[in-house]
């Protein structure tokens, strides 16, 4: 892989399926420490913001005592949803990551950040990969969505599509918002396991809350270096999954043709999200 040099982590035991022993045994005391840090601010934000379905699992994970052991965790998931995690060294390619999702097992970044990127990290690590996305996995119908996701990667692979579908993938698993009767809650990892984008997510005026729609999702831009200026907002984890199992292939030849909607744009159709009742 020819981005393998400007990665962090060590590729050098990865296989075909990049796959690594997690090697549990060799994080040290202050990477625990880092951990439950991260852990407690973390939780503590959580209540009245992350949906039911996050916090009721994590609360079933208790990984509060320090980075957790894959293996643990697989019983539990396993039994819970048939999903399982692999330890990775970091980012992987796009159809070997589809792939694995495709087969329910999650990839999970096995190093954890320095004490200085405490705040913020531009790469996924353990925290964001574990804390952040393993325990909607627990979710039922989340974990079917994340399935059909990774069959869906291979197939927008093939169509030379994976640009439009990665939108979806960014505004449903890393920055989704689920709509309840009290208001919006989180579902998307990338919110859940940072400090900052919790509240702003929820509480700030200024990002739209629009309702979810597949269309206007793929067609819509993202930034990866600042809060989300627009947020979409599912009605449930099944409804998600109904909403995205047609078939994809003449969205994508529609979509090519048409520009892509800023990240901050409003356009005719977007819907504000209330709460229900
Ligand atoms: N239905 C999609 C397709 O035909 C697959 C998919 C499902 C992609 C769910 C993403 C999420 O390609
Ligand atoms: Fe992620």
């Amino acid at each position: 892989m020819e981005a393998a040099t400007k990665l962090r982590g060590d590729y050098g035991t990865a296989g075909e399926d990049y796959a690594v022993d997690q090697h549990w045994s060799d994080y040290s005391e202050e990477e625990h420490a880092l951990w439950r840090r991260l852990h407690q601010r973390q939780t503590a934000l959580l209540p009245g913001y992350a949906c039911d379905a996050y916090r009721e699992s994590l609360a079933r994970l208790d990984c509060s005592a320090g980075i957790p052991k894959f293996e643990d965790t697989n019983r539990a998931l396993k039994r819970a949803s048939g999903w399982s995690l692999v330890a990775v060294p970091g980012l992987i390619p796009d159809l070997v990551f589809f792939k694995h999702l495709s087969e329910r097992r999650f990839p999970v970044t096995r190093w954890l950040r320095r004490p200085e990127e405490f705040d913020y990290i531009v790469e996924p690590d353990v925290f964001h990969d574990f804390f952040g996305h393993v325990p909607m996995l627990f979710d039922p119908a989340f974990a079917d969505y994340m399935q059909a996701y990774g069959l869906g990667g291979l197939k927008a692979a093939r169509l030379d599509s994976l640009k439009i579908l990665a939108r979806l993938y960014w505004y449903t698993v890393e920055f989704g918002l689920l709509r309840t009767a009290r208001g919006p809650r989180i579902y998307g990892a990338g919110i859940l396991s940072s400090g900052g984008e919790v509240l702003h997510a929820i509480d700030s005026p200024h990002p739209r809350r629009l309702m979810f729609r597949l269309e206007r999702v793929m067609r819509t831009d993202y930034r990866i270096d600042r809060f989300q200026d627009t947020y979409f907002v599912i009605e449930s984890f099944e409804r998600l999954v109904s909403d995205t199992a047609c078939d994809f292939a003449p969205i994508y030849e529609r979509l090519r043709a048409q520009p892509a909607i800023a990240p901050d744009e409003a356009v005719q159709g977007d819907i504000a999200a209330v709460p229900d009742s």
